[in-house]
């Protein structure tokens, strides 16, 4: 993978998190770019300085080339903004994108996320994008995944992190819930939710000290993730205007992970796939248009 992205790159990366995965590609990326930029982007004010600390604690890349922002980049007009700020600060040099750790399978249009994020990369660009993968789609592979959620401990505390700071509940790591499906012929769904277990209405404050009630039994949810069949990734790939320069499969070592779950790292590239040629005799899309 290293070897397929040439020199000269600057790096933007998408939820930055805890800045391992990022620390691991700016060290590359500085080898082969000492003037490199270095934009981490995350929502959370906390990750990002903690995740940035983490990834440029190893490093000597001086504080004014490292350029952390702040904003949600679910939001098209954010990454408009983005786009303006990464073209002045590199001119026309080659720019690395990410979006690590199964981030996509977040977001309810993952498909339309992507095409928005890969819509800043030039044809001199480079998107890294990470994947949680299945080879296959069953209800049983689906309730294989939730187990896989629901049976760690540090999980439930960290779905349920939001609501401890955002809300004065009193959080109760078994009334977290976990809803495997299939989605269409394209991946695993879990959803994550939260229930009023407590047996009685009650109300919760907001930052804002707004109180809004939460009956007993009401769900909130909490979070959405999914294992994708590869298809599914080169179809959303493909829609999004991209192309596959390089990819690679790790299989999940977890303990009682179920066969055929594992991670896809893919780097594309703006532009088609080229088509393979056509065997001779074979009647290609051109040929009926030229005939017709
Ligand atoms: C699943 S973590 C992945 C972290 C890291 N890339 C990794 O692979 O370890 C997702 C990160 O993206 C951030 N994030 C999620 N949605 C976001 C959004 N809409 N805008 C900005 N940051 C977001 C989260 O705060 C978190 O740091």
């Amino acid at each position: 993978m290293r070897g397929k992205l040439g020199d000269g790159f600057h790096y933007v990366s998408f939820g930055v998190g805890t800045g391992h995965k990022d620390g691991l590609i700016v060290e590359h990326l500085l080898e082969r770019n000492p003037g490199m930029v270095y934009l981490p982007v995350d929502m959370s004010s906390e990750m990002l300085r903690l995740g940035t600390q983490e990834s440029t604690h190893r490093v000597r890349l001086p504080g004014h080339r490292v350029v952390p922002v702040q904003v949600d980049f679910a939001i098209p007009q954010n990454l408009t903004e983005l786009r303006g700020l990464v073209h002045r600060l590199v001119g026309d040099e080659p720019v690395l994108y990410s979006l690590l750790g199964n981030t996509l399978a977040n977001f309810d249009d993952d498909g339309g996320l992507l095409a928005n994020l890969t819509a800043l990369a030039r044809p001199q660009d480079r998107f890294l994008l990470e994947v949680a993968s299945t080879d296959a789609v069953s209800d049983e592979l689906a309730q294989e995944a939730v187990e896989e959620y629901a049976r760690s401990r540090a999980y439930r505390e960290f779905v349920t992190s939001a609501l401890l700071h955002n809300t004065d509940l009193t959080i109760n790591t078994d009334a977290v819930r976990f809803r495997g499906a299939v989605e269409g012929d394209r991946a695993l769904r879990v959803k994550v939710i939260y229930q009023n277990q407590t047996g009685g209405d009650i109300q919760m404050m907001l930052p804002d000290r707004t109180r809004v009630p939460f009956p007993d039994g009401d769900t909130i949810r909490l979070y959405l993730t999914r294992k994708y069949l590869r298809k599914a990734q080169e179809e959303m790939v493909r829609a999004a205007g991209m192309r596959k320069v390089a990819a690679t499969h790790s299989d999940f070592s977890a303990p009682r992970s179920a066969q055929g779950f594992g991670m896809d790292l893919l780097l594309l590239a703006p532009g088609e796939a080229p088509t393979p040629p056509a065997e001779p005799g074979t009647r290609t899309r051109a040929d009926e248009i030229w005939e017709s």
